[in-house]
């Protein structure tokens, strides 16, 4: 299939540069030395946006404190993936007309995934005056020129309108200190799970070029990041034009020299093919670890759902990737109480999770999206009802990762030292090939290196041990 080319021409892209320094010079002009409060919500995808505001603001002369009540400029970088998540974003909103209060300049700036439904945005339009800029994920690249005709005209500026969506290389940013860093490759959804927003608000498919992607990774693996993970909605749909599938661009990631690892996510199972496995397990530098969301064991729920392929299909692929990486982790979403699911059905999903054998588990209890097709569905089971069946899932979950944990100890195991832990006895932070969490012994000097360690004990979250 062809690639589709949507990207941002670079005389556009120059202009937010100049913008960007617009804004720098106006802040030097009124001798202020400007930070800002950059608060980000949801999954990795909105991390990584979250370090392009990072990066303009910082391009604008920002430096950046974690208080709300100490910046000049605060950005609340949200999620609409659940309610829960929306309320917290409303209850912060709330909070800020205080500090606005105390500081009449302070600009307030919402973006991400909430941002681009209208159903938020018109009532922040209309009921939450004190917020200045509000933008969805489509125009971030756009984010200088509307944070300068904010601070210019002294309005409030919406930039919410529907757009497919485009890609924007180049964008200044601002990474995490450490060994981890976030590489996205592709943007937007076409799948329209039924129970989901994100194609709604993230707009359709489209994947960077290879060649950006490489040279970002070969960068980021020169300045010394030993973890780098690949990011898509749909990361395995990437198409890198005239047949260059997601296993060509890993493998071709693989050939990067160096001491690091690459991770990716997440997988949809419809586009999870042997290919893929096969790739996986011939690259030395691919974690053999798998995020495949399968999100219910029942074939009328997943019918539901429009995840287009039954339980035996998805046992199919986990049993195949297993035969060509042997120990690979593999972990998964699940949503129990989808609209009409029995409770037969969500003991079905209870019993592919444990016949899978998940290393762990991201479960949640069904949310309804207003704009999307399972909120208009049937929904007559009780949340009470709901959660006696979540918490089944996850009586059956923990114990067998504790189970999994516990035939770890006396292995020893080759692990990544990421920071500190909050352990006094065990005060260093690592992460096994598999993404699993190891609590060290040892000192600041193993952070961002490779080490050996004997593990000697367990519990259901978490791996103890000591270098070897
Ligand atoms: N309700 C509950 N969980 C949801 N997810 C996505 N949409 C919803 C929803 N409406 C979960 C899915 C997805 C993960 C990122 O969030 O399991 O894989
Ligand atoms: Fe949502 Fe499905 Fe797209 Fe994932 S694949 S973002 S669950 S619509």
């Amino acid at each position: 299939m062809e690639r589709k080319n949507v990207e941002i021409p670079a005389q556009d892209l120059a202009r937010q540069r100049d913008f960007e320094e617009r804004i720098r010079e106006m802040f030097s002009a009124r001798q202020v030395h400007p930070v800002a409060c950059v608060d980000t919500f949801g999954c990795q995808q909105n991390v990584a946006d979250g370090e392009r505001l990072m990066g303009m603001l910082e391009a604008c002369g920002f430096t950046f404190t974690q208080e709300p009540g100490q910046a000049d400029l605060v950005i609340l970088n949200t999620c609409a993936v659940r309610e829960h998540a929306e309320q917290r974003v409303f209850g912060n909103l709330g909070m800020l007309t205080h500090t606005k209060k105390d500081n009449p300049d302070q600009v307030i700036v919402l973006c991400g995934c909430m941002a681009q439904e209208p159903r938020v945005s018109q009532r922040v339009k209309e009921s939450y005056r004190h917020v200045d800029l509000v933008f969805g994920p489509q125009a971030l690249w756009r984010f200088p020129e509307l944070l300068y005709r904010v601070y210019e005209q002294r309005r409030r500026v919406f930039s919410v309108e529907e757009e497919d969506g485009s890609i924007a290389e180049g964008i200044p940013v601002v990474r995490e200190r450490g060994v981890k860093a976030w590489v996205s490759v592709m943007y937007g959804c076409n799948n329209f799970c039924s129970y989901c927003i994100v194609p709604y608000v993230r707009g359709r498919e489209r994947s960077r070029r290879p060649e950006a992607v490489v040279a970002e990774v070969r960068e980021l693996v020169a300045s010394g990041y030993k973890d780098i993970t690949l990011l898509g909605q749909n990361v395995n749909s990437y198409n890198g034009g005239d047949g260059y599938d997601f296993a060509d661009l890993l493998a071709e990631i693989d050939q990067i020299p160096g001491d690091y690892r690459i991770r990716f996510m997440s997988s949809h199972p419809k586009d999870a093919t042997h290919k893929l496995f096969d790739t996986m397990a011939r690259c030395t530098h691919v974690a053999k670890q798998l995020h495949l969301p399968v999100q219910s064991g029942s074939d009328r729920v997943l019918r539901e759902m429009n995840r287009r392929y039954t339980r035996a299909q998805y046992l199919e692929l986990v049993n195949y990737a297993r035969s060509v990486m042997p120990g690979l982790v593999i972990t998964s979403d699940i949503i129990i109480g989808f609209p009409g699911e029995t409770e037969e059905e969500a003991m079905e999903t209870v019993s592919l999770v444990d016949e899978v054998g998940y290393d762990a588990l991201f479960t949640f209890i069904y949310s309804p999206r207003p704009g999307t097709k399972a909120a208009q569905m049937p929904d007559p089971v009780s949340r009470a009802e709901k959660q006696k069946w979540f918490d089944k899932l996850l009586e059956v979950q923990n114990a067998r990762s504790a189970a999994l944990h516990a035939a770890y100890v006396g292995k020893t195991v080759r692990v990544l030292c990421d920071g500190e832990s909050d352990d006094a006895d065990y005060p260093i932070a690592a992460r096994t090939d598999g993404n699993r969490l190891v609590r060290l012994k040892g000192d600041a000097s193993l952070i961002g290196r490779f080490v050996d360690v004997r593990i000697t004990k367990s519990n259901t979250w978490a791996l103890y041990g000591e270098p070897v």
